[in-house]
């Protein structure tokens, strides 16, 4: 699996806070087994992120692209607006499941407008900006990514672990 790690902060971008979840995702996806083709650290504008995650889609062909960043309530978060132009799909049911888990985490999960959604075969996540939710939201979509890259790119995941799809969480 191609994946991107694109952190979105102003303040990262100039150098002012070091990009912590950046690299934290970088080890996450690494221990998954998926290869990390770019990581980039862009500011919070609407255009430079939707150019940035057109640019990983369609030209990089990335099969997962994770932002983290910009999804709060700030005047400056626009992540997933700028996230919601570029997508044909957005994938509720993983959005769901971000928002339900983390709110067992800390009820400010639910100052977090993160979507996730597909462009062409990319399936891309909104994370928001700690290294702690970073940490938290890749545990709960972790189990699927497989299966969700193998559905997006037409093959039959059922062929290759067809008991996963059906496995109980407990
Ligand atoms: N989700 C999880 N799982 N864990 C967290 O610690 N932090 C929340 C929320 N979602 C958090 C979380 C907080 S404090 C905020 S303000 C929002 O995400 C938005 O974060 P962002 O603006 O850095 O994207």
């Amino acid at each position: 699996m191609r994946a991107a790690v694109v952190t979105i902060s102003d303040r990262s971008f100039r150098g002012e806070r070091p990009d912590v979840s950046g690299p934290v995702l970088k080890g996450l996806l690494e221990t998954s087994g998926i290869t990390l083709i770019e990581a980039v650290i862009i500011p919070d504008e609407a255009s430079l992120i939707k150019r940035t995650l057109v640019r990983l889609c369609d030209e990089e062909n990335c099969e997962l692209i994770i932002t983290t960043g910009g999804t709060g309530l700030s005047p400056r978060d626009v992540t997933p607006q700028a996230t919601r132009e570029i997508i044909d799909r957005e994938l509720t049911g993983m959005e769901q499941a971000i928002l339900q888990e983390s709110l067992k985490q800390t009820p400010y999960a639910m100052l977090s407008r993160g979507i996730v959604g597909v462009r062409n075969q990319t399936l891309i996540i909104n994370m928001p900006g700690s290294p702690k939710a970073v940490r938290e939201c890749f545990a709960i979509v972790q189990p699927v990514l497989d299966h969700a890259v193998k559905l997006l790119r037409d093959e039959n995941p059922y062929a290759m672990h067809g008991e996963n799809c059906h496995k109980r969480k407990n």
